[in-house]
């Protein structure tokens, strides 16, 4: 995969794209990432790549000419190495807060793409007619304000290439992970066994394999339950998952409000 990132600071994605995972991949050969500068798509000697808005209003909004020219330049440069159809089926995200709520099923399909185009939105906003002509989708990280964009691609990024396959360590890793069968992880221990007085579930320890992957479910439901109940609403589940909800809901309604009890067996 080959990830184009225009931005206005590319030194920012020096340190997360070169350490843990995304380091890994790169040096894998699984993706490979492209700083592209908007600023050396500026068309005068200032290097400008915003103006103030029309209309009048605070702050600066970031200019069309420098985007066009820098995503049509990195589209030449697929062209080049994928043909047409190689262009077509490459993404322009622009990273806004206005754009569609990125989670684990967009990662999922994005890590499909041979080519990304992530655009880092800055300042105050982006010329609308960049979103309008330029980007094929917008994506948000989630519904608060950041400094721009950049932090935005950053997470984008990590989320999509963690799933190339090849890229994590244990190769089930992803398929277990929250969200991805729309249901968050049950809590996982290490050593030692006992901490501070704290200790590890039973049922961890019994080396019973279908017992523990039981539990890790019901965990993986109760969790779920407590902490976002929108994505129970969401999730496949079976007839003894909806029965293991019945059984939490009548135990809150007996009183047991804070933490219903589920049996280790
Ligand atoms: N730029 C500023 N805030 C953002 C957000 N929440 N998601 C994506 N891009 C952004």
């Amino acid at each position: 995969m080959n990830v184009y990132i225009v931005t206005l600071f590319p030194a920012m994605f020096q340190g997360p794209l070169t350490e843990s995972i995304l380091k890994r991949a790169t040096e894998q050969g699984l993706v490979q990432f492209h700083l592209v500068d908007l600023r050396d798509f500026a068309t005068d000697k200032h290097r400008t790549c915003d103006d103030t808005p029309f209309g009048g209003g605070p702050g600066m909004v970031l200019k069309p000419e420098p985007a066009f020219a820098a995503v049509e330049r990195v589209r030449e440069e697929i062209r080049a190495q994928r043909g047409d159809q190689g262009v077509r089926d490459a993404p322009v995200i622009l990273l806004t807060p206005q754009g569609k709520l990125f989670n684990q099923s967009v990662a999922v399909a994005l890590a499909r793409c041979q080519d990304l185009v992530l655009l880092c939105g800055h300042y105050e906003g982006v010329d609308e007619r960049v979103a309008q002509h330029l980007a094929t989708l917008e994506l948000s990280i989630g519904d608060y304000i950041l400094t721009g964009g950049e932090l935005a691609a950053m997470v984008v990024a990590d989320a999509v290439v963690r799933l190339l396959p090849g890229a994590l360590h244990a190769p089930e890793s992803p398929h277990e992970e929250s969200f991805v069968g729309g249901l968050l992880e049950a809590p996982q221990y290490t050593r030692p066994a006992e901490f501070r007085g704290w200790k590890v579930p039973d049922v961890l320890l019994s080396g019973d394999h279908a017992k523990v992957a039981r539990w890790r479910r019901q965990q993986g439901l109760l969790r779920t339950w407590q902490r976002r109940p929108d994505l129970l609403a969401r999730s496949q589940l079976s007839l003894e998952d909806r029965r293991f909800l019945d059984c939490l809901r009548q135990q809150l309604q007996q009183g047991h409000e804070t933490e219903p009890k589920i049996s280790d067996s």
